[in-house]
C-alpha cells in the first residue's frame, strides 16, 4: 500500500493543559505537569495508552478571558504554564516516545492585550489600524450590521477614543483579525513558521471557516434560533470564497517543512463543509462533530458515518471526536446510567472506524463532567447564560490520576474542583483493572496499531438500517477485520443483509469474559453492550 501521512495513520489526543496535570502546585495545569506524564500516553508498550500525537489547547500569553483562545503573543508561552524551554523539552520529549506535538493557532481573533490591537486601536492612523475591523458608525448612527458576537451580545464594540466600532466574533476581548490586510495575515503566517521551526508537527486551527467575512458587511438573514447568535443565518460572517486560498498557503508552507498537518475545526460544520475544506491540497484534516450532537443510537451513528463517507468520496479523510473542551462529556451525555458500558462501545466505534480518532483527556478513563456550582463558573458564556447554559467548565475539569488528596493533578488548589467520584474513577484505579475503560482503550489503540485493517482498510456496514447492534467490516490486502457493536442494554441477534465473507473468524477482542460463539452464518448473538472484534483467518 502506499505510505500513509501519519496524522491518517495515528490516534491523537487532545490535552487541555490547564487540566491535565500541575507540576508547581498553583492549582493550574503546565508544561511540566504534561512532560511528567508522557509515559502515560505511550511509553512504547500496552502498558500505555499507545497514542500517536497530542494537541495542546492554548498555552501563549493571554490574559485569559477565554482560558487561553485569546492570544496576546503567538511566539511564546505563558509563565502560567512555563517557558519556551519547557516547551522544547517537551515536544523533544514526546518525539523520543514517538508521539507528536500539535499546537493549537487561534488566528481568527487575538487578545484586545496582543501588542498589534494594542497598537491598531492607538489611533486611526496607526500603522496597524487596518489589522483589525474598524468600521464607523452607520449614517445617523448605529453600529455597522447586525451581525451577533457567539458569546452573546453585539458583535460590534465601540471605542470611544477613535469613534469606532470593531468587530469580535467573540468576546470583546478577542478582536477579530482583518485576512484582507496582506501585512497582518503575513504576520499571521509567520507564528505558523516560528512553530515549525521549533519542530512542532501540525496545528488545530481554531473557528478556521470565519477568517473571513464579507467585504460588504451585509446583514446576515434572520433564522429562528433562541440565543442572539443563533437566531440568524451565518451567510456574511463566515464560509468567505477567500478561505480557500489561505488553506492552499498553509499547505504549501506544511510542504515546506514535510510531514506537517493543520487539522481545521469548522463552525457549523457538515460534513460536506469538512470535506471541501480538507480538499487535497487544502487542510489535512477537519473535524467531523456529528458524534458530539446527536443521541444514543446505533442508526444515528452510522448516519453519521455514511453522511461523512459520502462527503468524502472524492478525496479527504474522516476525522472524528466523541469529546472536546466545547461540549460536554460524552461519558455524561450518553446518559448516566450504563455510563461506563456506553463509554466502551463509544471508544470502539471510534476507534475502528476509518479516519483520524481525535481523544479527549480523561476519555481513556470513561471520566465524566464535573459538577460546578454557580459561584464557580469560570467560562464566561456559563457566567453570562446561568441558569440557561453553565459554560462549559464541567468538561474542563482536573484529570483524576489516583485517589489521593488533590487527585495527583495538583499539591495546590485546582483552578476547577475536582470530579466528586475521583477516588474511584482514576488512572491509577483503572491500570491494573483488566476490565477497566482504560484498559479496553488500550486494548483497543494497540490492536488498530498493529491492523492495517483497521487503520486504513475501506468501511463496509453489514446491517444497513441498524436497529440496535452496528456491524461492519474493514478490510485492506491481507487483512479483513469485523467489528460489533451492541449500542442496547438488552441481548441482541443483529441479522446481516449481506452474506458473511466466508472465513474462520477469530475473536481479536471483546468487552464480555466468557467466550463469544463462533461467528458464521447470517447474523450474530450479542450480549448487552457486548463489542466484539474479530478478525479473518
Ligand atoms: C473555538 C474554541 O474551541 C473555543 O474553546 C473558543 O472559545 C472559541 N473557538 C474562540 O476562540
Amino acid at each position: 500500500m502506499t505510505p500513509t501521512p501519519w496524522w491518517q495513520d495515528g490516534v491523537i489526543y487532545q490535552i487541555y493543559p490547564r487540566s491535565f496535570a500541575d507540576a508547581d502546585g498553583d492549582g493550574v495545569g503546565d508544561l511540566r505537569g504534561i512532560l511528567a506524564h508522557l509515559d502515560h500516553l505511550n511509553d512504547g508498550t500496552p502498558r500505555s495508552l499507545g497514542v500517536d500525537a497530542i494537541w495542546l489547547s492554548p498555552v501563549y500569553p493571554s490574559p485569559g478571558y477565554d482560558f487561553g483562545y485569546d492570544v496576546a503573543d503567538y511566539c511564546n508561552i505563558d509563565p502560567l504554564f512555563g517557558s519556551l524551554a519547557d516547551f522544547d523539552r517537551l515536544v523533544n520529549e514526546a518525539h523520543r516516545r514517538g508521539i507528536r506535538v500539535i499546537m493549537d493557532m487561534v488566528v481568527n481573533h487575538s487578545s484586545h492585550e496582543h501588542p498589534w490591537f494594542v497598537e491598531s486601536r492607538a489611533s486611526r492612523g496607526s500603522p496597524k489600524r487596518d489589522w483589525y475591523l474598524w468600521r464607523d458608525p452607520r449614517p445617523g448612527g448605529g453600529l455597522p450590521n447586525n451581525w451577533e458576537a457567539v458569546f452573546g451580545g453585539r458583535a460590534w464594540q465601540w471605542d470611544e477614543a477613535s469613534r469606532q466600532y470593531y468587530y469580535h466574533m467573540f468576546l470583546k476581548e478577542q478582536p477579530d483579525l482583518n485576512w484582507r490586510n496582506p501585512e497582518a495575515r503575513r504576520a499571521v503566517m509567520q507564528a505558523f513558521r516560528f512553530w515549525l521551526e521549533r519542530g512542532v508537527d501540525g496545528f488545530r486551527l481554531d473557528v478556521v471557516n470565519a477568517y473571513f467575512k464579507d467585504a460588504g458587511l451585509r446583514n446576515n438573514p434572520p433564522r429562528l434560533g433562541l440565543r442572539g447568535y443563533e437566531r440568524q443565518a451565518h451567510v456574511f460572517d463566515m464560509d468567505q470564497p477567500e478561505l480557500l486560498d489561505v488553506y492552499r498557503e498553509l499547505h504549501e508552507l506544511l510542504e515546506e517543512f514535510g510531514e506537517r498537518m493543520a487539522v481545521g475545526e469548522v463552525m457549523h460544520e457538515t460534513p460536506e463543509k469538512a470535506a471541501r475544506y480538507s480538499a487535497p491540497g487544502l487542510l489535512s484534516l477537519a473535524f467531523n462533530f456529528e458524534f458530539t450532537h446527536q443521541p444514543w443510537a446505533a442508526s444515528a451513528f452510522q448516519r453519521a458515518v455514511t453522511r461523512c463517507e459520502a462527503a468524502l468520496a472524492t478525496g479527504g479523510w474522516p476525522c472524528y471526536v466523541l469529546s472536546n473542551h466545547d461540549v460536554s462529556r460524552h461519558a455524561s451525555r450518553y446518559g448516566a446510567r450504563h455510563a461506563v458500558e456506553r463509554a466502551k462501545v463509544a471508544a470502539a466505534l471510534l476507534l475502528t472506524l476509518r479516519g483520524t480518532p481525535f481523544l479527549y483527556y480523561g476519555e481513556e478513563i470513561g471520566m465524566r463532567n464535573g459538577r460546578i456550582r454557580r459561584e464557580e463558573i469560570q467560562d464566561p458564556p456559563g457566567k453570562r447564560y446561568w441558569p440557561l447554559y453553565g459554560g462549559r467548565d464541567p468538561e474542563r475539569t482536573p484529570m483524576p490520576w489516583s485517589a489521593e488528596a488533590g487527585a495527583g493533578f495538583t499539591h495546590g488548589r485546582p483552578w476547577l474542583p475536582l470530579n466528586r467520584d475521583f477516588r474511584e474513577v482514576n488512572v491509577a484505579a483503572q491500570r491494573d483493572d483488566p476490565h477497566s475503560v482504560f484498559s479496553f482503550y488500550r486494548q483497543l489503540i494497540w490492536l488498530r496499531k498493529a491492523s492495517v485493517a483497521l487503520r486504513r482498510g475501506s468501511y463496509r456496514p453489514l446491517i444497513r438500517t441498524p436497529r440496535r447492534a452496528q456491524v461492519y467490516l474493514r478490510e485492506a490486502p491481507g487483512q479483513r477485520m469485523l467489528v460489533a457493536l451492541n449500542f442496547s442494554a438488552q441481548p441482541v441477534l443483529a441479522a446481516f443483509d449481506e452474506p458473511l465473507p466466508r472465513a474462520a473468524w477469530r475473536l481479536r477482542l471483546c468487552t464480555h469474559a466468557a467466550a463469544h460463539e463462533p461467528l458464521q452464518g447470517g447474523g450474530i448473538h450479542l450480549r448487552p453492550y457486548e463489542v466484539c472484534i474479530f478478525e479473518a483467518e
